[in-house]
């Protein structure tokens, strides 16, 4: 039997044959229940996107109940343990981790675009000295699209694999460039001798030596942060990204887009805030009454409820083990007790288990972010550093995508009927 749904409208008696197809329905297939032929067709009402898929990816697959998380197949476990951010991005972008030669010729590639035009230094200058590094950040992806008008071609595949990997290549240039704006330093050139996530570090934090070297575990380290953030479906910066990619605009504007979905607190600024909530509480001793406040409805229980997991999130449980080594090196973080003491008691609590709040990738990011040296400031622009490659991946996908068309959600409308215009004088 065919793999349908049978839909009966008790208002006219019709019955109507839905096919299932990977376990959904097309929402355009209700089109056709119609009370009257003028009747426009039934349509889903889905704020927030709660049950309704976008569209169809080869990337990332999560299984939120049972905490899966894999890129292209892969758990991201045997990534975060075996793999470079550099493959990994690879791997999201063309579908297969790289040989030998293909792994040679994307660094080489990669280390070709990763110098930064003058003029963008220039243009960072510009903020303000106190300017929040993710504003920085942002604007200058945006700002990248005057730079590469070729960009504007997005149906020239040569020219999209170009952007792609101008963009996974200058995304640490920028963050450092915002970075060192911040706290007023001068801005370092990459060195192409270091790792990607080295030379970040070297971009970051060099001062008067002539070379940086950097500590071998806080590169590793973040180089794992970069895998684990690398992609993650269709989520809010994701969309973001797609969405604006479906106009057509090149690839540098929709990032800036996406960049800016992942500036919020309930997304990637969540790293951020988890530190300014931990800083808050102070100590041990106020944790219970903290919980009880977030119960009581008066802030949230920042780094903690997911979307999608309704189960311990994977990349926790990978940057809970790399916390450890990383605090081997730069000494315990005091605030690391405070959120354990959290992580303890709401697991516990029936407020979060009844909702299946768990700690997510962001609960303890910060916290090595923090033992790193980082500023909290910079903590989503280092998240955004890691999603470029997830971004780009998925924007390739869609631009590909021979289903492809400009996103476009319909509406309920709930506003006034028509009226005629009431002139100024007669209005009360
Ligand atoms: N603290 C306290 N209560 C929470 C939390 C939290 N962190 N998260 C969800 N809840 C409660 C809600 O109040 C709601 O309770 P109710 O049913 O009594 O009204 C219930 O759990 C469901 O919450 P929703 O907001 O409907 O869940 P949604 O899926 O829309 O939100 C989100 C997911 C935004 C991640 C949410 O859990 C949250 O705000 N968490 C804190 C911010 C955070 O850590 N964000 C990072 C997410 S990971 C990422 O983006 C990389």
């Amino acid at each position: 039997m065919a793999d349908t749904l049978t839909i009966t409208d008790n208002r006219t008696g019709k019955q109507y044959e839905v096919p299932v197809t990977d376990n959904t329905i097309r929402a355009m297939d209700l089109r056709q229940i119609k009370v009257n032929p003028s009747d426009f067709g039934l349509m889903t009402y889905d704020p927030a996107f709660l049950n309704t898929a976008s569209c169809q990816s080869a990337i990332t697959f999560i299984d939120g109940g049972k905490g899966i998380l894999r890129y292209r197949g892969y758990p991201i476990e045997q990534l975060a343990e075996h793999g470079t951010f550099v493959e990994t991005a690879y791997l999201l972008l063309d579908g297969e981790l790289p040989n030998d030669a293909q792994l040679a010729t994307w660094k080489h590639d990669l280390s070709d675009h990763v110098m930064l035009h003058e003029n963008i230094k220039k243009f960072m200058e510009g903020f303000r000295y106190d300017a929040h590094p993710m504003g920085i950040f942002l604007s200058t992806v945006g700002a990248l699209s005057t730079f590469y008008p070729m960009a504007k071609d997005v149906d020239d595949q040569p020219s999209r694999r170009r952007q792609s990997l101008r963009l996974i290549s200058k995304v640490p240039s920028i963050a450092a460039y915002a970075y060192r704006h911040h706290v007023g330093k001068p801005y370092v050139y990459p060195d192409s001798e270091l790792s990607y996530a080295g030379n970040f570090l070297n971009q970051l934090f060099k001062r008067t030596e002539p070379v940086y070297r950097p500590d071998p575990v806080l590169e590793r380290a973040l180089d794992v942060l970069f895998i684990l953030h690398a992609d993650h479906e269709q989520n809010c910066s994701t969309s973001a990204m797609r969405g604006i990619g479906s106009s057509n605009a090149d690839p540098y504007a929709s990032m800036a887009g996406a960049a800016a979905a992942l500036y919020g607190p309930l997304h990637g600024g969540a790293n951020e805030a988890v530190l300014r909530m931990l800083n808050d509480i102070g100590s041990l001793d106020k944790v219970p009454a903290f919980v009880k406040s977030v119960k009581a409805g008066e802030g949230r229980l920042m780094g903690f409820g997911h979307r999608v997991y309704k189960s311990y999130d994977p990349r926790a449980t990978v940057i809970k083990r790399t916390a450890n080594e990383v605090f081997e090196v730069t000494g315990r973080n005091p605030l690391l007790d405070i959120a354990l003491e959290l992580e303890r008691i709401a697991l516990q609590d029936e407020y979060f288990v009844s909702r299946k709040l768990y700690p997510n990738v962001d609960f303890y990011s910060g916290l090595i972010y923090e033992a790193m040296g980082f500023d909290p400031a910079m903590f989503p622009v280092l998240f955004a550093i890691g999603r470029t490659a997830g971004w780009v991946a998925q924007w390739e996908e869609l631009m590909t995508d021979k289903t492809r068309k400009i996103a476009r959600p319909r509406q309920v409308y709930i506003g006034e009927d028509s009226r005629d215009y009431v002139p100024l004088s007669d209005r009360s």
